[in-house]
């Protein structure tokens, strides 16, 4: 496993995005702090759930798709951001291995509990294959990626949404120059459809994401001393149909005041103030298309499902 974070650095961006976030009206923190041990499996437990679509549409289409992508792409190197359990992500080891070129995987997540499990079990499926987990950070750490020809970088699950409009610009335009001309970016993005199948995905009947929502909170508890109750917080999923993204926040349910010791930060709430934690930005094939153009990748190839729910671009870096 390569380290491309350790964990003062990590306690290091912690400290500096919670204070950031915290003191900053309207209050928000950063999304990958969801996922220590337990968010990661929340959100295994959210792919799961009925209301959640993104992941099974994603892998219908995977499921039809792998053995032509494997085709176009001839990849030799998969590389995977944002990897989490790759489970998705065997329908394309599978067809790239079949096809015959694919000699080694490289997956990248901030989590390093959700990755080492991953590498073990793929170490078990797959005893041929080279696979080197790295942890690091998706939105800095892009430059470290292994060097390698044909390679294909995946980016799945509708990650890219939860990046906001100008950071969704500068990690598009960053990995396109560290990528050769010729290589292939396969991008997962859930699309724009009927709020009424859109908001439930994120705030489903059984309450697992809002317990996934919540549990930033005891990640704060936990690494900076922290006095959050997250009972004393409620998960809201709000569908903003300018923006066309789904926004996670926390609301006070009172007014509270916490602390958080190891930043000598005291932090006050107001009765209905919210914490905005998380969005989810829904795409249109056009305006993916335009995206991609302006960092440097021409979309050859999209792929959905029969609703129209999610969508799959195969997308080439523009000599
Ligand atoms: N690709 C998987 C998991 C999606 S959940 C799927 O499609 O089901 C998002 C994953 O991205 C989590 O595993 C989380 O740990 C990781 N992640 C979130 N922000 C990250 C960042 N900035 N850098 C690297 N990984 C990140
Ligand atoms: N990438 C996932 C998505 O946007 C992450 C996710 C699913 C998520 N449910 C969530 C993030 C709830 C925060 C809260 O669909």
């Amino acid at each position: 496993m390569i380290k491309l974070i350790d964990d003062r650095d990590l306690a290091r961006s912690l400290r500096s995005d919670v204070r950031t976030g915290l003191t900053s009206a309207p209050k928000q923190l950063p999304p990958k702090w969801f996922y220590d041990s337990r968010g990661s499996e929340l959100f295994e437990e959210i792919t799961r759930l009925p209301e959640y679509y993104p992941t099974r549409t994603e892998r219908a289409i995977l499921t039809l798709r792998a053995p032509e992508i494997a085709r176009i792409t001839e990849a030799k190197t998969l590389v995977e951001l944002g990897s989490g359990s790759s489970e998705k992500t065997r329908l394309l080891l599978d067809a790239m291995l079949t096809h015959g070129t694919l000699g080694s995987f490289v997956p990248l997540d901030v989590s390093e509990a959700a990755l080492e499990s991953a590498v073990d079990a793929l170490n078990l499926a797959y005893p041929g294959l080279s696979v080197s987990g790295v942890i690091g950070d998706f939105v800095r750490h892009l430059g470290h990626l292994p060097d390698g020809d044909n390679r294909v970088v995946a980016f799945l699950g509708g990650t890219i949404g939860n990046l906001e409009p100008a950071e969704r610009a500068s990690f598009l335009t960053g990995l396109r120059a560290v990528l050769h001309e010729g290589e292939w970016l396969l991008l997962g993005a859930d699309l724009v459809k009927d709020p009424a199948v859109l908001v439930p995905a994120y705030d489903d009947a059984a309450g697992v994401t809002a317990d996934f929502n919540r549990n930033v909170l005891r990640v704060i508890n936990r690494e900076l001393a922290a006095d959050f109750d997250p009972a004393a917080f409620e998960h809201v999923a709000l569908w903003d149909s300018d923006r066309e993204w789904i926004e996670m926040r926390l609301r006070s349910r009172a007014g509270q005041r916490v602390h958080i010791r190891e930043l000598d930060l005291i932090v006050d709430f107001e009765e209905g103030e919210e914490l905005r934690t998380e969005v989810s930005a829904k795409f249109r094939r056009d305006g993916l298309a335009t995206e991609l153009a302006r960092a440097g990748f021409e979309l050859r190839h999209w792929w959905t499902d029969p609703h129209n729910w999610f969508g799959v671009a195969l997308a080439r870096v523009a000599g």
